[in-house]
């Protein structure tokens, strides 16, 4: 459920008209609700009542400063896979005690500046990494507080390029060889061993693979607390999926993922950790777009829209479906044509879609592509020199601009220019 709804044929967020927004800020735009993200985030820490618990928001999913602040207000904790996310994250007021730091391939300077500014728990993906926190931890005369993330060789049944549980995936240590690498952290006098992590992957639709994979963990947690390890904290990654056809069936809701997480490790009595992202802002964002020109071509109208790849780009690289509804709602018995949705990007993969169906639509009309709070504005970019577009959050009748569009002179001053030209 979200609060992006027609009121009389027009799209509002929340209680503000989507078009009042697209006159003051122009389009291309991503708009976000609050009530949503809120939403979506209680739904996660409503399922995990009754258990010890914190739900760290995945924040590479959209890591806007208001939409942070937002989260951190309702006692959300950030899952962050990079400095410039640890940044975002304390510039957003969240303490490091409520950080906890992902990511295979953290540098020696992400370690020293979590450990000094105050961090919860590293999640460790290698025998080198630990080798390095463990040196770093030293130097800064601390210990680092780490779980090991294991790769438990589940298929996540998504898409190949965000399944991550598979041995085959460059993620966490294989979990047959998790007793040696607890056994080789429990001996680094800079590491203090608190729990087990594990992420298999993202836009999961079933709770099938989760099963396997927390069984798994369960089943490891007996193991090496028998080996004398204190296991105190499970971090069960995020990955939980969201509809993005208004038709496709539901996936599994929280609460169906909290009682499997209690079911699965309920009796263990560990903290249990989340890494929600998309389930939490996907919904709650849509891109508000306007048509430049509708285009004959041979046998198919091209809708040629002012957002572009660059702007959202999981059509172009996941072969990810958006619906696309415009933000006048069409009348009753209007007939949909097929159109090949495109922006003005200079390669054929500026396609958003292909023959969707949609009611007539000319230059100057406003249309906003749905589910695309999640891994959009994050994964923008300027190609072809096209500024970042604006972020907008809402707030019941208000709105605010929360990231504002850079003009030319912005884009082109951040280049400098050598002596010798
Ligand atoms: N925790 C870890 C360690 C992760 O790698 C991820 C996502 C999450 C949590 C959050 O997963 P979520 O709840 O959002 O599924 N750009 C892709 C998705 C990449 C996901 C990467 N990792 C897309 O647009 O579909």
């Amino acid at each position: 459920m979200d609060h992006f709804l027609y009121k009389d044929g027009a799209l509002f967020a929340e209680d503000v008209p989507v078009a009042e927004i697209a006159a003051a800020v122009g389009t291309p735009f991503y708009c976000y609700s609050t009530a949503t993200l809120e939403r979506h985030f209680r739904l996660f820490d409503e399922a995990l009542a009754g258990m010890d618990h914190l739900v760290c928001y995945a924040m590479k999913a959209a890591s806007n400063q208001a939409i942070l602040k937002t989260l951190a207000a309702l006692g959300a904790g950030m899952d962050v896979v990079s400095g410039g996310e640890y940044a975002r994250a304390r510039a957003a007021g969240v303490p490091g005690e409520r950080i906890v730091f992902s990511g295979v391939g953290k540098t020696r300077d992400e370690m020293r500046m979590a450990l000094t500014g105050g961090i919860r728990q590293f999640n460790v993906e290698s025998e080198p990494e630990m080798v390095a926190l463990n040196a770093v931890a030293l130097e800064l005369g601390v210990k680092a507080p780490i779980t090991v993330r294991v790769n438990p060789d589940v298929d996540a049944k998504t898409h190949a390029k965000i399944a991550t549980g598979k041995s085959e995936n460059k993620f966490g240590i294989p979990i047959s060889r998790a007793r040696a690498v607890y056994a080789e952290a429990a001996a680094m006098p800079g590491l203090e061993v608190i729990g087990i992590d594990v992420h298999i992957g993202s836009q999961l639709t079933e709770l099938e693979p989760f099963r396997q994979a927390y069984e798994k963990v369960a089943e490891l947690t007996e193991v090496l607390r028998g080996d004398g390890h204190d296991i105190r904290r499970l971090d069960l990654g995020g990955g939980l999926g969201i509809p993005y056809t208004r038709s496709n069936e539901a996936p599994p809701l929280p609460t169906d993922y909290g009682r499997l997480i209690k079911e699965t490790l309920g009796h263990l009595g560990c903290e249990i950790e989340i890494e929600p992202g998309r389930l939490v802002v996907g919904n709650a964002g849509i891109l508000v777009s306007g048509v430049i020109y509708v285009k004959s071509g041979e046998g198919r109208d091209f809708l040629i829209l002012d957002a572009a790849m660059n702007d959202l780009i999981r059509p172009a690289m996941y072969d990810a479906h958006h619906d696309i509804v415009p933000l006048i709602e069409p009348a009753v018995g209007v007939e949909p044509v097929p159109y090949d949705v495109v922006g003005p990007v200079c390669e054929s993969g500026d396609t958003f879609a292909k023959g969707r169906m949609l009611a007539p639509l000319e230059g100057g009309d406003l249309v906003a592509f749905r589910s695309a709070g999640a891994y959009g504005a994050v994964m923008s970019s300027e190609y072809n020199t096209r500024p970042l577009i604006p972020e907008v959050l809402v707030h019941g009748h208000e709105f605010a601009v929360i990231r504002h569009r850079p003009t030319f002179d912005e884009i082109i001053n951040r280049d400098t220019i050598p002596e010798w030209l």
